[in-house]
Parts: C-alpha cells; sequence; structure tokens
C-alpha cells in the first residue's frame, strides 16, 4: 500500500465549557493566569451524562455517516485512552455494537494506553497493519477519546474533553513519512495516575513541564538525524510547514517551538539569521539541564521565533485553546485546526507532529499532504469537521456549575447502580449519553 495516512476525520466535543477568564475570578487568582499565564481561552468538561464511551461512540458514528463508509469496510479499530472506565474491558469493545449492527464482527485492535500518547500509538499501529503482509484491503480507525480533569489546585485549569476519530487507508490525502520518525522514551513519574480509585492524576506539574522539553529536543535531534541521513541536507524547522504539538495549554505550545527553533541555533542551521544568532549567542553555552531552567533564553527564543511562530503554530491552536487539554485527542485536535484554518493551501506541505505522554512517551513524525479526492479531500474533511459551527455552538457555564459537575464525577467514579439525570437538553442530535450503571457495574448508553 502506498501513501498510507489519514483519509477521514470528524471529532466531537461537549457542548459545556467554561471560561477561564471566570475560572480565574472564581479559583481567585491573579487576572491573566489561565488566559495569558497558560494561554488558554475556555476548557470543555463532560456533564454527568457524558464520559469517553459515549463521546467515542458519538464521533464514530459521525464519522461513518458523514463519509458515507460502509461498517463493514473497517478491518482494525484501535483506541488510545488514559481515561480508565474500566480494568480490563476496552473502550473498543464498547464501539463493537455499532459494527455488530451490520453484522461485522471480524474487526483486529484494542486499547492503547500511556497517557496522552495512546491516540499516537493507535494510529501507528493502524497504519503499520495497513503498510504490512496481514492487511486484508480494509480501512482502519483510530478513535482518541478523554476526559482531563484534575483536582482542585494549579493543574485543574488545564482540563478538556473531546473524541476524534481517524480512518486509515492508502493513498491518504494526510500520509506519514515514515522515514523521519523520531521517538524518545524513558522512566518518570511527571504524571501518573496510581490512584485507582480516582480519575485524578497525581502531577509534578514543574517536571512534565521539563520531561516535554527534553522529550521534544531528543525526538527532535534523532528526526533530523533521519532526514538528513535520507534527504543528504540539514533538516530546520524551515522545512516544516506547520508543527503541530500535543498541547496540555498554549503557554507550553509557544515555548516549544521556541526550543525548537534554539535547536537550530545550536545545530548551526544556515536558516537561523544573523539577528536570531546574536540574541540566542549568550545561551550558546548552556548545559542542557540548565537551559531547561533560563528564564532569560527562554524570553530571547520565544522573542525571536514570534513571527516564525505566527506561521507555523497559531494556526494549530483554536481548538486546543478552546477546549482544553484533550490527552490523547489533543495533538489530533490541533492537528484538525490547520486543516479547519488552512485546508486551502495545504496541498504540498509538510507537517511536523509532537506527541508527547507523561511517563514518558514521545514521538516526532511528519505528514505529507495533498488535496485527495472526495469524500476523502482536504475541503471535504474541513467541512465535515465544521469547527466554526461547533464552537459558536456551545454553552457557557459558570465555574460553579462545572466544579459541581466534577463533585458528582467523584463520588460516581467507580460506583454502581445509578441512573444519570438524562438530561439531554444540551446534546446535539445524534450525541451518545449514559443513561445509567446497574448492579453489576454495566454501563447503558442511549443515543439522542
Ligand atoms: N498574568 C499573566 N501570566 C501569569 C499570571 C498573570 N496574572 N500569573 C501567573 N502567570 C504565568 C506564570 O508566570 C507562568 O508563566 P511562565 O511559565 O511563562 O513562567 C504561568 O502563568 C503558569 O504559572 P505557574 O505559577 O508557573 O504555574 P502553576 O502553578 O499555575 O501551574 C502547570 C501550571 C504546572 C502547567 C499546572 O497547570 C499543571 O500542573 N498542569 C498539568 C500538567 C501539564 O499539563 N503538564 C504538561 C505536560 S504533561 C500533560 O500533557 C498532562
Amino acid at each position: 500500500a502506498k501513501d498510507v495516512g489519514i483519509l477521514a476525520m470528524d471529532i466531537y466535543f461537549p457542548p459545556t465549557c467554561v471560561l477561564q477568564e471566570e475560572l480565574e475570578i472564581h479559583d481567585g487568582v491573579s487576572k491573566g493566569k489561565y488566559t495569558i499565564g497558560l494561554g488558554q481561552d475556555s476548557m470543555a468538561f463532560c456533564t454527568e451524562v457524558e464520559d469517553v464511551i459515549s463521546m467515542s461512540l458519538t464521533v464514530v458514528k459521525s464519522l461513518l455517516k458523514n463519509y458515507n463508509i460502509d461498517p463493514k469496510s473497517i478491518g482494525r479499530l484501535e483506541v488510545g485512552s488514559e481515561t480508565v472506565i474500566d480494568k480490563s474491558k476496552s473502550i473498543k469493545t464498547w464501539l463493537m455494537q455499532i459494527f455488530e449492527e451490520y453484522g461485522n464482527t471480524d474487526i483486529e485492535g484494542v486499547d492503547s494506553s500511556n497517557a496522552c500518547y495512546g491516540g499516537t500509538a493507535a494510529l501507528f499501529n493502524c497504519v503499520n497493519w495497513v503498510e504490512s503482509n496481514s492487511w486484508d484491503g480494509r480501512y482502519g480507525l483510530v478513535v482518541c477519546t478523554d476526559s482531563a480533569v484534575y483536582a482542585e489546585g494549579p493543574a485543574r485549569p488545564t482540563g478538556g474533553a473531546a473524541a476524534i476519530a481517524m480512518l486509515i487507508g492508502p493513498n491518504a490525502p494526510i500520509s506519514f513519512e515514515s522515514k523521519y520518525k523520531g521517538s524518545h522514551m524513558a522512566h518518570v513519574y511527571d504524571f501518573y495516575k496510581p490512584d485507582l480509585a480516582s480519575e485524578y492524576p497525581v502531577v509534578d506539574g514543574k517536571l512534565s513541564q521539563t520531561c516535554y522539553l527534553m522529550a521534544l529536543d531528543s525526538c527532535y535531534n534523532v528526526f533530523c538525524k533521519k532526514y538528513e541521513k535520507h534527504e543528504g541536507k540539514q533538516f530546520s524547522i524551515f522545512d516544516a510547514d506547520y508543527v503541530v504539538f500535543h498541547s496540555p495549554y498554549n503557554k507550553l505550545v509557544q515555548k516549544s517551538f521556541a526550543r525548537l527553533y534554539y535547536n537550530d541555533f545550536l545545530r548551526n542551521c544556515s536558516t537561523v539569521d544573523e539577528e536570531s544568532r546574536e540574541k540566542l549567542a549568550p545561551y550558546a553555552g548552556l548545559s542542557s539541564e540548565e537551559s531547561y531552567q533560563n528564564r532569560d533564553l527562554e524570553k530571547a527564543s520565544q522573542q525571536v521565533a514570534k513571527s516564525l511562530y505566527e506561521s507555523k503554530v497559531q494556526p494549530t491552536t483554536l481548538i486546543p485553546k478552546q477546549v482544553g487539554n484533550m490527552y490523547t485527542a489533543s495533538l489530533y485536535a490541533a492537528f484538525a485546526s490547520v486543516i479547519h484554518n488552512r485546508h486551502e493551501t495545504l496541498a504540498g506541505q509538510r507537517i511536523v507532529m509532537f506527541s508527547y505522554g507523561s511517563g514518558l512517551t514521545s514521538t516526532m513524525f511528519s505528514f505529507k499532504i495533498i488535496e485527495g479526492q472526495h469524500p476523502f479531500s482536504l475541503r471535504n474533511i474541513a467541512n465535515i469537521l465544521d469547527l466554526s459551527k461547533k464552537l459558536e455552538a456551545r454553552h457557557v457555564v459558570p465555574p460553579k456549575e462545572f466544579i459541581e459537575a466534577l463533585k458528582l464525577m467523584e463520588h460516581r467514579y467507580g460506583a454502581k447502580d445509578f441512573v444519570t439525570s438524562q438530561d439531554t437538553s444540551l446534546l446535539p442530535a445524534g450525541t451518545y449519553f449514559l443513561t445509567h450503571v446497574d448492579s453489576m457495574y454495566r454501563r447503558f448508553y442511549s443515543v439522542k
């Protein structure tokens, strides 16, 4: 199979959100801390009628319908998620309901999990399958679904929720440049979920920021080396038309892009202009450890990379800033944002992706973009994603309601024998929702 990659995409995020500026007031933090300090505008969250299973059911059903895909033509289904509802039964098995109805139970794949990286692992599994001898000619389907919620404290404004579905096959408008992949995997305790009685992670926020940047450096180095080996010339960020990052919050994305530019400077890339060289020169001799803590370097590199950030990164930030960290879906929601914003000019371009999952696992990889043919064309994907309309249709709720929803979910996490309000007034038609959990912990869903 040639040019294997993403043929089609769809996204779902909950219709309820809180504004970060209202959350600042509610939390009693200084004005601007979440909006400027973290760079976030608003945050979506699941109310008690939605969860990662309902969102993934909704998005899969919607993708199949919108692109007119026969459920029998799916041969592999992989889910990435770090939101644990069941320690054994995969989210994939819930999704099988959609395919069983059409008599298709011959579908490989289960769930992948490692923090925000599970979606990337799922995507690689599907792409590798289509490229392998075991491929039977059918499509792969990847689903990233997460609800990111944090205990009260500084991490809480970095939550979010969404599900994304991606159809995988050959001759894709968004195809992998598999030769240049660079990974970095290591053992660290930066963000993890050891308390099985709670949905909330244990987070060492500062460590997670440093780990993210270290992983980025390491992946970028491997990526560049592989590129150079194959192409016989140096890679710099100028060879990427867009750089898409896993986006826990926008400030980290700004810092990450600046970090890549600093890497180019250290690698002596000819693309780094004279003025930037002068501004970064004082930091050339820093050890890498020192460089992660140096605030002046952070400022200087962000400043020299600013105009490049505007052109290569800003168009990727729409959904992450509006919806928040969607964990496994976060990177692909950022990618969906660039399709939404730039689909008319993307053909022929290269998009570099950076996936990070705490713990840690990370990979940098790249896509080559072509216009594609209907229904798998960039224009149609952008139409179906319909991001502006989905964002506009949302309901802003006061922080108090958000906190109440979290309290109820804390109480319900791991519980049995309850019935939800079944209040679906805010959900669009076609959305799955949780109706009840019985005395055997079995979950039941309905469609609006
Ligand atoms: N106006 C403008 N900026 C402000 C204001 C203000 N009033 N107040 C604070 N800030 C800035 C700070 O200067 C800081 O910016 P800087 O990083 O450029 O210095 C930023 O806001 C954040 O404030 P801090 O006090 O440094 O950090 P805080 O204690 O609020 O925690 C953190 C932030 C660590 C990101 C926390 O939200 C967290 O732990 N989140 C979850 C972990 C996470 O997302 N890690 C990322 C990778 S791992 C993953 O994806 C889960």
